[in-house]
């Protein structure tokens, strides 16, 4: 895990509102709004198999010399093949949904070439391995935008959810202070964990007494609380042309739902 090396890319990251979030080695997932990069020599690093969830071990590296890599299990599955286009090279995705990798300053060296209309997209260094990007936005908790806890993590994490799961009662995502739980009485609520009491950011405000519910996420984009095995306790209500979302509990506290995949390195179907 490296830092940024430029202080001029530093600053002028800093002038556009790119937050880069050194340290962010168990992240996997860039932003379109608010901002945020994969910087010159970091790496994004997923591995759940310590939690037994088994798929292998993913990483994707903007290496000093520009290429963009992509590793699934221990093997180089996909690259920008930009080695040697420019100094200083960093990903970020737009509000068109379309990753691009610069260079110092800012000249695009690659480009998914995808692009949708304007809104808040997301980059994610998939569960499978490979890399998508869902959006725009579709629905977003209620909750105000905050800074979480700025020491950097080793500890991965699932802080993605996505359609076709269902999940029972217990944590469903977390990311460093920030946990949504999905607790015995039905209420799925957000936490943050810094605090003594454990304060709610959001919540669903359900309630059952079967203690039998689970949450899902449809296709097309839309949140269930669900229990008695099918009844519908709480819906998101926003949805969105689509055969795949995502729903992600973001940096900055907020819940929110991605969809359709706009661009990836291996189709679903
Ligand atoms: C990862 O690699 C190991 C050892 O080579 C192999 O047994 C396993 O099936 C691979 N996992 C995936 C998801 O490809
Ligand atoms: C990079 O090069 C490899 C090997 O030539 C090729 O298979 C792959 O499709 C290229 N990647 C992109 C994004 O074009
Ligand atoms: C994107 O489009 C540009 C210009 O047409 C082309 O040179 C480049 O190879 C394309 N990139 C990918 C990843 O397809
Ligand atoms: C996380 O970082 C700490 C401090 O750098 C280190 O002691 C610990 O072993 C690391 N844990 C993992 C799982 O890498
Ligand atoms: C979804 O719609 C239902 C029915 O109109 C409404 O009762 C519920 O409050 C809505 N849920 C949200 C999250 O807005
Ligand atoms: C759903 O998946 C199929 C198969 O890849 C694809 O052709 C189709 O465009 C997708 N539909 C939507 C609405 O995304």
């Amino acid at each position: 895990m490296a830092f940024p090396t430029s202080v001029p890319l530093l600053i002028l990251l800093l002038t556009f509102g790119l937050l880069g979030r050194p340290g962010s080695a168990t992240d996997f997932v860039i932003y379109s709004d608010p901002p945020t990069a994969l910087l010159p020599g970091q790496m994004f690093h997923y591995d759940l198999t310590p939690q037994d969830i088994p798929y292998g071990r993913a990483s994707l590296v903007m290496k000093p010399d520009c290429n963009l890599v992509l590793y699934f299990n221990g093997s180089k599955t996909w690259a920008t093949n930009t080695t040697g286009l420019g100094d200083n090279c960093y990903l970020t995705i737009d509000s068109h949904g379309e990753a691009i990798v610069q260079r110092n300053i800012h000249y695009p060296v690659w480009r998914s070439n995808k692009t949708s209309v304007v809104g808040s997209y997301a980059f994610l260094l998939q569960w499978n391995g490979e890399l998508g990007i869902y959006g725009p936005a579709i629905w977003s908790s209620s909750n105000e935008g905050e800074l979480s806890d700025p020491k950097p993590s080793n500890i991965t994490t699932d802080y993605v959810f996505y359609s076709y799961s269902v999940l029972p009662i217990g944590k469903i995502l977390e990311y460093k202070n920030y946990r949504l739980v999905l607790r015995d009485d039905c209420n799925l609520v957000l936490l943050d964990t810094n605090t003594n009491t454990q304060d709610i950011k959001w919540q669903t405000n359900t309630y059952s007494p079967l203690h039998d519910c689970f949450i899902t996420l449809d296709p097309n984009g839309e949140l269930f609380v669900k229990h008695n095995r099918r009844d519908i306790l709480w819906r998101s209500n926003e949805t969105t042309n689509s055969n795949f979302s995502a729903l992600v509990l973001r940096y900055d506290a907020k819940l929110v739902i991605y969809g359709p995949q706009l661009w990836t390195t291996k189709p679903l179907w």
